[in-house]
């Protein structure tokens, strides 16, 4: 079998070099976004006259007989032909005859894989935010029935003031918000048509890149040709987004591992989302979220990659950008792993509250309201930090909390303690207390609440 581009060889390709140069194993993966930008193609040249309206018809059936053989499994492709581009050609030109040879006038291979990416990613994107919808949901049902769950909050990873746990699980339901506008925001710039650019030049045929653009649904045309086969920045911002949302999973997913742990025991993951072990019978591991935080270096590794391949080719098309479609492939499909399992684990995961409350009512993370509790009675804000380390300290040798002190021990050391410290030190009243907009102060998370459920389309 002839090669499509064989006219000016005088020997067949080195079968090695067909197997090294060849990426159908991996592109046949836009196979549906190939024939879709086809037949736009296709229709423009039929309308503008390029070929005739016979022919245009004829080649637009062909594509869509061989898009359904494609659905069907019926097709296979050949490593000979290269790449998802050519086999969709030969299977065309084999469908309805010479006829078939016309579609790809006036176009090029490399403004075709631009386009056939640009959609690929648009609809990926769009599913990637839907999914995202889908964490926040079970962030925001978690929270929903939390709002008065205390557990201590960190700082350094050691315990600094109380907080609800509706508050900081809806930390995540923020980072992801911004994930998901991040993704809309990069469908602008995805929504750019690079067809009809062709090799890198343009082309003299009086083709319509503005219908072309329209009947792929993009809202903008490349102006410049030689970027609109080169442009892979639509990819490495995806790749970016796509190591931030990672990043995001692989911090909630060090909560989770942490918090499942004896040591911590605030959650309990649900045991269809853990795995035992082969040889210790009494263990339940958190694989799921150790998995989803490993899975980051992958990602970080696809982003590295493409821009180190990106940054020193010149203009225009390199086969170099060949490597461009395997890592965004696996970061869609990590992502989309990574989205699916979190949302049910979240939603299934068991809350321990009892275990929660009784760290906050054993430790010190108590100790900023007594000083706020002087300032407020005219003490400097600086001499209380002073006064409190100093009866943090009394407490610490003496093995008690602060709650454990008496009045006259307090007193000890400022004449300012009355009796009504007792109760702004209980854990519920510190974290009530903390209601600045934003805080964890019930009210405030309430607030916070609304504003989250303005942000989901099903709420
Ligand atoms: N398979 C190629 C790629 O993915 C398609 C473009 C090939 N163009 C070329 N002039 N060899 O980049």
């Amino acid at each position: 079998m002839s090669k499509l581009w064989g006219g000016r060889f005088t020997k067949p390709t080195n079968d090695l070099v067909d197997a090294y140069t060849s990426s159908i194993h991996f592109d046949q993966k836009l196979a549906k976004e190939d024939i879709q930008c086809s037949l736009a193609h296709v229709q423009m040249l039929g309308e503008t006259g390029i070929i005739s309206k016979e022919e245009a018809e004829t080649i637009s059936h062909g594509l869509t007989v061989i898009s359904g053989k494609i659905d069907r499994g019926e097709v296979s492709f050949s490593t000979e032909h290269e790449d998802i581009h050519m086999n969709i050609e030969k299977l065309l030109i084999d469908e309805i005859g010479e006829v078939g040879g016309k579609l790809h006038t006036g176009r090029s291979r490399n403004d075709q894989v631009a386009t056939d990416m640009h959609l690929y990613l648009r609809t990926k994107t769009n599913e990637l935010i839907a999914l995202l919808e889908h964490v926040q949901q079970a962030i925001y049902k978690q929270a929903e029935a939390n709002v008065e769950t205390i557990l201590p909050g960190y700082t350094h990873l050691q315990r600094a003031q109380p907080v609800s746990f509706a508050h900081h699980v809806l930390a995540y339901f923020w980072m992801f918000e911004r994930d998901k506008q991040r993704l809309q925001d990069s469908l602008k710039r995805i929504n750019w048509s690079p067809l009809g650019a062709a090799a890198m030049a343009g082309t003299t045929y009086p083709i319509d890149r503005e219908r072309t653009a329209e009947l792929l649904d993009f809202e903008y045309v490349y102006p410049n040709s030689m970027d609109a086969v080169s442009d892979r920045d639509f990819i490495l911002e995806f790749l970016s987004d796509a190591s931030i949302i990672i990043t995001h999973i692989s911090r909630l997913s060090e909560e989770l591992v942490l918090w499942s742990s004896e040591e911590f025991s605030f959650i309990e993951l649900d045991d269809a989302f853990c795995t035992g072990s082969s040889i210790m019978p009494q263990k339940k591991n958190p694989d799921v979220p150790e998995l989803l935080r490993g899975k980051t270096g992958r990602i970080y590794g696809h982003l590295t990659g493409l821009l180190t391949l990106l940054k020193g080719l010149p203009l225009a098309y390199n086969k170099d950008m060949q490597e461009d479609k395997e890592g965004m492939f696996d970061t869609v499909e990590t992502l989309e792993g990574a989205l699916n399992l979190l949302a049910p684990m979240l939603e299934s995961m068991t809350v321990n509250k009892a275990h929660m409350r009784q760290a906050v009512t054993q430790d010190y993370s108590n100790a900023t309201d007594i000083a706020d509790y002087l300032a407020v009675k005219g003490m400097p804000f600086r001499q209380a930090h002073e006064v409190i380390g100093k009866i943090v300290l009394y407490a610490i040798e003496a093995n008690k909390y602060l709650l454990d002190l008496t009045l006259e021990e307090f007193q000890s050391f400022s004449t300012l303690f009355e009796d009504d410290i007792f109760t702004k030190l209980l854990p519920d009243e510190v974290v009530a207390a903390r209601d600045s907009y934003g805080g964890t102060g019930h009210e405030k998370v309430h607030m916070q609440l609304k504003q989250a459920a303005d942000c989901l389309s099903h709420h």
